[in-house]
């Protein structure tokens, strides 16, 4: 199982570089494949900082991220984008065709899997109803398409990577509850064997997630199950009451 997507921060401390605080303080938890976890807590918290680490856009300055049990320092970042997508809080669109922006992870994707990676995204209608469907152009930075499908495309874009693990942060805020609902069962089917790792504000997000981790001010203060954590964490409490 040496591609299984296994996920694992193991005592993870880190402070950006130049700052005298850490961040994050003595992050430890695993993900496996199959299995969501959640990250959830006020803004600041640390939640985008501890997703970056995975990737390598940043190293921790204690302990270590492992991916399938190698630490991800000794990967470089090319072995470890293909096993692993992150959806940015700020999704990022280029000036060019949706095509373009859909197939910048993987150019040799088909059609065919653009538009599955659409479908499952819940952005099929809205390219389809643009007159040049995947030929339609995107402006610099996504600015003629609205926050909600900006999202929906990045999403679509990291589904035709086909990684190992998923990285999803704070990706469904800017759609409805509706259709926040809809691409999580469609994605969950999709994701099914994948390890994925979800940052949300929406409490209604992460009900399902097999664990959560409540993250203050750059500490895992509790964790468990939605239902666990309703029982246990005040923290977790204060965020659903929110
Ligand atoms: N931070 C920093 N330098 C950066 C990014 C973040 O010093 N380049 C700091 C922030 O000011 C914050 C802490 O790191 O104090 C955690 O930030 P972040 O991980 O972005 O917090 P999130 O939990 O992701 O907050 P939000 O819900 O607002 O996205
Ligand atoms: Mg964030």
């Amino acid at each position: 199982a040496a591609l299984a997507g296994v996920v694992e921060y193991r005592n993870v401390t880190f402070a950006y570089p130049g700052a005298e605080s850490p961040v994050l303080s003595n992050i430890s938890f695993t993900a496996r494949p199959g299995q969501t976890v959640a990250i959830i807590g006020s803004t600041g918290a640390g939640k985008t900082s501890l997703l970056s680490l995975l990737p390598r856009l940043y190293d921790p300055v204690e302990g270590e991220v492992l991916l399938d049990g190698v630490p991800v320092s000794r990967l470089d970042r090319a072995e470890i984008t293909k096993r692993v997508a992150l959806v940015p809080q700020r999704p990022y669109l280029f000036s060019g065709t949706i095509e373009h922006n859909l197939r910048f992870g993987k150019s040799e994707a088909t059609d065919r899997e653009l538009w599955d990676a659409l479908r499952v995204a819940q952005g099929e209608s809205f390219v389809r109803d643009k007159k040049n469907g995947l030929d339609a152009r995107i402006a610099q930075g996504g600015t003629n398409v609205s926050g909600g499908q900006r999202q929906r495309l990045c999403i679509a874009r990291a589904l035709v990577t086909k990684p190992r693990v998923y990285l999803f942060d704070d990706s469904f805020s800017a759609l409805d509850v509706a259709t926040d609902a809809r691409l999580r069962a469609a994605l969950k089917q999709t994701t099914a064997d994948a390890t994925v790792i979800i940052v949300a504000q929406r409490v209604s997000t992460i009900t399902e997630a097999d664990q959560i981790l409540v993250l203050d001010n750059g500490r895992i203060v509790d964790r468990g199950t939605h239902e666990e954590l309703l029982e246990t964490s005040p923290t977790y409490q204060e965020i659903v009451e929110s």
